[in-house]
């Protein structure tokens, strides 16, 4: 048997598909609807285990739509979680990156199943980098705005959807009632996965933007098209190309989350506790 992904196929509705995984987690897990979803990037993860009591975790393959990991051996796991106060939260540690080819269906295919299983407030993070010299790799940065540099989008069709205050400003300062200390500046997304050159580095700062990264956009304005409320957070794992001198590496992207790893995952858990 080939094992089609449904979004691959043109004609199916990614909603239905959403729909149809959003049944598979309820059926999973018994829970029938889940409150709050968060997408956990590089540096993140840690907040798995601080925000509630994971009561279920299943293997994210194993539902409909969603992609198998780029990586070998890093099964991507959607978790099920009971925070404190006694919402559901469900935790994605899956993300498909728009790089990986598989088209932008796949890619915000969590943030749609998210808003399927009655999610209203979405939690996008991501590992990135910084264009602020300030910002030391291991500091959190509030999302404000995104700049969308992949040419591509969610929507399919004449769908306009409006993106004004698509980082809710709401949820923004109720991060900082938290930590008063929370910058917060303009993310871009490019296509990757290649890191950008210093030229890139300076375009994006001279259109506007203060964080470079791989992912969010996309996912934040399919959470949008849901009527889904936003709160991005990047972790500056590094600053950006040419912003400082020695060139980018994966592994120092990885050591930057492992160390901000403890910090910014309590400071997530306290900012969900909030919500
Ligand atoms: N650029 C793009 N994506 C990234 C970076 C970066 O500098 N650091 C971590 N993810």
């Amino acid at each position: 048997m080939t094992d089609i992904n449904p979004l691959d196929v043109p004609e199916t509705d990614p909603f239905d598909v959403a729909r149809t995984a959003a049944r598979e987690i309820a059926e999973a897990t018994g829970i029938a609807r889940h409150d709050i979803a968060l997408t956990l990037g590089s540096g993140w993860g840690r907040a798995a285990d601080l925000i509630g009591e994971t009561t279920h975790t299943l293997d994210a393959e194993e539902i409909t739509g969603f992609s198998a990991p780029a990586l070998a051996g890093h099964a991507g796991k959607l978790r099920s979680v009971l925070l404190p106060g006694g919402k559901r939260a469900l935790l994605i540690g899956a993300r498909t990156h728009y790089y990986e080819g598989h088209g932008v269906r796949r890619v915000v295919h969590s943030v749609r199943t998210a808003a399927a299983t009655g999610a209203t407030t979405m939690i996008l993070t991501n590992g990135a980098g910084g264009i602020r010299e300030t910002w030391t790799p291991g500091t959190p940065v509030l999302i404000s705005d995104h700049i969308n540099l992949t040419a591509d989008s969610p929507l399919e069709g004449a769908t306009f959807v409006d993106l004004t205050d698509l980082y809710s400003r709401r949820l923004r300062d109720l991060a900082r009632t938290i930590d008063p200390t929370l910058d917060e500046g303009v993310y871009c997304q490019f296509r990757g996965p290649h890191y950008e050159t210093p030229a890139e580095v300076q375009m994006a700062r001279v259109i506007g933007g203060h964080i470079v990264g791989m992912s969010t956009a996309l996912e934040a304005i399919a959470a949008r098209q849901a009527g889904m409320e936003v709160l991005g957070l990047s972790l500056i794992t590094n600053l950006a190309a040419g912003i400082q001198t020695e060139p980018l590496s994966h592994a120092e992207v990885l050591d930057a989350g492992k160390s901000a790893e403890p910090v910014i995952s309590a400071l997530l858990a306290r900012i969900v506790a909030a919500l």
